[in-house]
């Protein structure tokens, strides 16, 4: 009777406990994912339970809690700058549910109880990591790189089609003859692997041997875009496991120049040591190809990449996150996070990243500004428009080559701020013949003047000449000089002895 009694209690136990009274020891595969954040797997079995993205491998499940037969937790998003929400997983039938939100993405998702092998199939692949080491970098880039890159104007509505006639444009606005000699085919490009895991371009790229061609015999060189991530910023396939056979594809292809842009491999590589290594790997296999190509590091400024950059093998490293084509971004940018000074020079920039001049958004003060300031501060020189239809005055603002000559200038010197005024500042860069570059510049919404304190900065005109207005001014009418509402002026200043 009482062994009875206890089956029965047990029994009802049992049958009380819903579905998901197991998986805490489960397996759940996916059926409904979107393809961001891509998610695969939800394994529970205690201290590893974790979640399997496509773009972000095996996801621990922090802060774990269980509620009844909920379980609420959080996922690191791949993105620290976003902060991690609750995720919430209850039985859902013999399927569990799985809703919340990681980055900008919300989701509403439920998978079934899988089989090993199923389970299995879904593993996420690791790969170490090489020893650190210092990668040898090759002189490509004694100034500034300069050139256009898609992204800012097509985001990813790109083309093969669309990428000549830029070639052609770039040749015939005379844009190639300023100086800008790099097509730079940025996120989209993409498609799968064949069979042998070789990286193929995506439909509106049929041959990109053929467009390497195309633009190499236009005096231009072709630059392409991928992250150490699985996936790209926009979710195309990126390098993860693939590093040294994608740096021999590019080659291969005749690529001159590489953005490799962190993206979904912020999850895997979160600590200056893992960075370092992730593009350390990548500047070993480009240099493993014996082709020049340039190194462009897109990591948006993270762990003083500037005191490292060329220790990958690097050219270029980004400084910041994202400009936009507004001033206030590109103020932001521009007068604040341009990188630590000593770290550019002949070979490794400091990247404030790519150009919006002519992108609609802002004025042609600010374009000006704009302009300045990447030239005062050795910037590359990326264009982001679309330079087949551009208006004669923002070609004017692109091939200023008195203001191209300062961003070139052989020393490298990067330029930085000697006044700030209420909301006027004055910078200064020195130049390898001598003279100084002077910007003059007013972050105000009204008109505004600025007496420069020649004394105090340190400098006696004998010279002085207005870059964007090509003429000489006497130094004496050098001395208190008006700006428009977020306009600059830039002056080439050659010294008294
Ligand atoms: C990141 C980079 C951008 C651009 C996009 C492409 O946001 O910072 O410059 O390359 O990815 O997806």
């Amino acid at each position: 009777m009482r062994r009875l009694m206890i089956t029965t209690v047990l029994a009802g136990l049992m049958a009380a406990a819903s579905a998901f009274a197991d998986a805490p020891k489960g397996a759940w595969v996916f059926d409904n994912s979107p393809e961001f954040p891509g998610f695969t797997r939800l394994i529970i079995d205690g201290d590893h339970s974790r979640v399997t993205s496509k773009w972000y491998g095996d996801l621990p499940l922090t802060d774990l809690k269980q509620d009844g037969d909920t379980l609420v937790f959080k996922l690191y998003n791949g993105n620290p700058r976003v902060a991690m929400t609750d995720i919430i997983v209850k039985p859902d039938g013999d399927k569990v549910r799985m809703t919340g939100k990681v980055w900008y993405q919300d989701f509403d998702m439920t998978a079934h109880k899988g089989d090993t092998a199923e389970v299995k199939a879904l593993d996420f692949p690791a790969y170490p990591l090489p020893d650190r080491r210092v990668v040898t970098q090759k002189p490509l880039a004694a100034t500034p790189p300069m050139g256009w890159s898609s992204w800012n104007k097509f985001a990813t509505n790109i083309n093969d089609k669309t990428i000549r006639e830029i070639a052609d444009a770039l040749v015939s606005s005379g844009l190639r003859d300023a100086g800008y000699i790099y097509v730079n085919i940025d996120d989209g490009w993409q498609g799968q692997r064949d069979a042998n895991g070789a990286l193929q371009p995506n439909a509106h790229f049929p041959d990109m041997k053929a467009l390497a061609d195309y633009v190499h015999a236009r005096g231009l060189k072709l630059g392409l875009y991928s992250s150490p991530g699985p996936k790209t910023c926009a979710g195309y396939e990126g390098s993860y496991g693939h590093i040294k056979q994608d740096a021999q594809t590019f080659a291969d292809w005749g690529v001159d120049y590489l953005k490799y842009d962190l993206c979904s491999g912020e999850a895997f590589y979160h600590t200056p040591e893992t960075v370092y290594a992730t593009y350390q790997e990548m500047g070993e296999a480009l240099n493993a190809t014996g082709r020049d190509i340039v190194y462009s590091l897109c990591q948006y400024g993270r762990f003083d990449v500037g005191a490292w950059g060329r220790q990958v093998g690097g050219h270029l490293w980004r400084t910041t996150g994202d400009i936009e084509d507004n001033y206030d971004t590109m103020a932001k940018i521009g007068f604040d996070k341009n990188g630590v000074a000593n770290h550019t020079g002949p070979n490794g920039w400091n990247d404030p990243d790519m150009l919006e001049v002519g992108n609609g958004g802002m004025t042609t003060d600010e374009y000006r500004t704009h302009m300045s300031l990447w030239a005062l501060m050795a910037a590359p020189l990326v264009l982001g428009n679309d330079v087949r239809t551009m208006t004669p005055e923002t070609l004017a603002l692109l091939t200023n080559r008195e203001v191209i000559a300062i961003d070139q200038d052989r020393l490298g010197a990067q330029g930085l701020p000697v006044q700030k005024d209420g909301t006027t500042e004055i910078w200064t860069k020195k130049l390898s013949d001598g003279t100084i570059a002077v910007g003059l510049f007013n972050r105000g919404l009204s008109q505004a003047s600025v007496t420069i304190p020649w004394d105090k900065i340190g400098l006696k005109p004998k010279a002085v000449r207005d870059v964007w207005n090509a003429k000489e001014i006497t130094p004496a009418n050098a001395r208190t000089v008006t700006l428009p509402a977020h306009g600059a002026v830039l002056l080439k200043v050659k010294p008294a002895l």
